[in-house]
């Protein structure tokens, strides 16, 4: 394929494209699909780019940088939802599931963007939200005016209320993102009514997945996208769908609330789950069948233990599903040591590889997360939890501006915050507008490229002014920023066997250092220690995170080796 050439005249030069992807029509093994070892970029599309000048990312402005992931290295994209929705969620709420939502663009915009990821050899997996809708959607509108007993009610969790005139919600059970989990209806004569159930926030109820019009609806949906060509799907609450049927009280009921996950063992996880990706897996195959291209299914399932995990990827369900346990790890090297040895033991046991993870969407950034004494610690880590998991065997997720560096954003005003949890619970704890902030491109000021200079309208949420270090210009320009560090490791990722699926196999080392060998002899070590360590390897590395000359790995570092004496054979 020829390189294309930009629309600002820049020629990019395109890494090697992966070798293992199929090409003839037919059933290939999945041991050999692309996902198992695929890098993918999470594109946040209200705060990728702004190319008309709202101060919303669109789907034009997708197309516009989309040479910039191919550059990074990266094998394909996934999109957060950009479907119609009234944004009470930021497009977890959606109204309409086969729709381009104005703001962002519309279908041919969509067909446009296909047409780009083909060409640039990207793979394109959407976000696909099955727990819940907008409570705008025609479904739910049609279940608040046909009223109680209806059959447009049975598609989703109505219930009459308990206590005296059925004031009192049906169970106990409170939201994730706070208040209780059940809203009250007013009933077309004009009293108060049944309660809906909603998991997140009241504008988002959830579907009722016993009812077999609900099944049906989300194939379509599948089929529609999978019909404009997309590559796979990203499962929101992959965990979710199915509560427990009787809908008992909780006896510890603000558990999500508290925790900010999905721990309510009657509301999540249920085994009736697993029909349906069964089911959605079938309808992947019929596609891969007609054409020879593989698709995915990628799991938000976010679930107690790597074991309970293993079963979303048993062979004929979800292909692969994030693995959140490093994502939640602090920097603890015995923490991150247990949960990368379980994930490998019981996700690759299915067959399936582990999908790695360090940052997204609802998750504060490494940058801060990780920080700790003296400003450079946060960064520094982040950059060696970066070199680590690209060196761990499966796939990895990056999310947008994670390559540039970016921290979290934590003093934002709170008139400014959006974030549906902070408004329902008055807290700051969990809330997720920080790591959503408009990325920078380029110049020294806001909007730093992410809208057009001479826009009518801000960028949504406010860059701060520090973001001037991260654009994509100054990162790009300088060759030890940690642009170039995941660059060079997605490279490296293409070009080293040892890298991407295969076997890891962990090696003795001084305290405070965790070292694993990849294959054939690519040594992977981090320093999570405050004071440096002798290196496993004698020489300079191939890559590290940070100033390392060999003979030495300093704090807050990880560096790969190639040393032929440490191969790995076992299987
Ligand atoms: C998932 C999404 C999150 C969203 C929630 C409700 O956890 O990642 O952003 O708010 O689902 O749909």
């Amino acid at each position: 394929m020829p390189n294309p050439t930009l629309p600002d005249g820049d020629a990019v030069t395109l890494p090697r494209a992966r070798s293992h992807t199929p090409t003839t029509p037919t059933t290939t093994p999945a041991a050999r699909a692309w996902w198992r070892d695929a890098v993918i970029y999470q594109i946040y599309v209200r705060s990728f780019r702004d190319t008309d000048g709202d101060g919303v990312g669109d789907l034009a402005g997708v197309r516009e940088k989309l040479h910039h992931v191919r550059q990074l290295g990266a094998d394909g994209v996934w999109l957060n939802p950009f479907y119609v929705s009234p944004q009470h969620d930021h497009g977890y709420d959606i109204a309409d599931h086969c729709a381009v939502d104005p703001v962002y663009g519309d279908l041919a915009e969509f067909d446009r963007l296909v047409t780009d990821c083909r060409l640039l050899g990207l793979k394109l997996v959407l976000d696909v939200v099955p727990n819940h809708c907008s409570s705008d959607h025609p479904w739910f509108q049609k279940a608040l005016a046909n009223g109680p007993g209806s059959p447009e009610r049975a598609r989703f969790h109505f219930a009459d209320g308990r206590g005296e005139g059925g004031q009192l919600p049906p169970n106990n059970w409170r939201a994730m993102f706070g208040g209780p989990a059940w809203s009250r209806v007013v009933e077309p004569d004009g009293r108060p009514g049944q309660w809906y159930l909603h998991l997140f926030t009241p504008e988002q109820p959830d579907f009722n997945w016993r009812h077999p019009d609900v099944a049906a609806h989300f194939e379509e949906v599948l089929r529609f996208w999978l019909d404009r060509g997309v590559d796979g799907f990203r499962i929101d609450v992959a965990a979710g769908l199915f509560k427990h049927p009787e809908l008992p009280d909780s006896p510890d009921p603000d558990v999500d609330e508290r925790t900010r996950d999905s721990v309510n063992p009657l509301a999540w996880n249920q085994p009736e789950v697993h029909g349906i990706w069964r089911r959605w897996r079938a309808l992947c195959e019929e596609y891969t069948a007609r054409d020879g291209r593989q698709r995915l299914l990628v799991g938000e399932a976010s679930v107690p233990t790597p074991a309970e995990q293993a079963l979303y990827v048993r062979p004929d369900e979800l292909h692969q599903a994030f693995f959140f346990h490093l994502l939640h790890a602090p920097w603890d090297l015995a923490h991150f040591h247990r949960v990368i040895d379980d994930a490998v033991r019981d996700i690759t046991a299915t067959g399936s590889t582990v999908t790695w993870v360090l940052n997204n969407h609802d998750q504060v950034r490494t940058v801060s997360r990780f920080a700790g004494e003296g400003p450079a610690t946060g960064p520094a880590r982040a950059r060696a939890a970066a070199l680590l998991m690209l060196a761990l065997p499966g796939a990895a997720y990056i999310y947008q501006g994670e390559e540039f560096g970016l921290p979290e954003v934590l003093d934002l005003p709170d008139e400014l915050i959006t974030d549906p949890i902070f408004h329902r619970t008055g807290s700051r704890t969990g809330i997720r507008d920080g790591c959503r902030i408009p990325l920078p491109w380029s110049g020294t000021e806001a909007p730093f490229g992410f809208s057009p200079s001479e826009s009518p309208a801000a960028p949504w949420l406010p860059q701060p002014d520090s973001f001037a270090a991260h654009t994509a210009e100054r990162q790009r320009a300088d060759a030890g920023s940690v642009y170039h560090l995941y660059r060079t490791a997605l490279q490296l990722r293409r070009e080293l066997p040892q890298l991407g699926e295969g076997t890891l196999r962990w090696l003795e080392t001084p305290p405070g250092v965790l070292t694993f060998v990849r294959g054939e002899g690519l040594v992977c070590a981090v320093n999570f220690g405050d004071t440096p360590a002798p290196a496993p390897v004698a020489g300079p590395p191939l890559l590290a995170s940070g100033p390392c000359d060999g003979g030495v790995l300093p704090p807050a570092t990880a560096a790969w080796w190639i040393n032929s004496t440490s191969t790995d054979r076992s299987s």
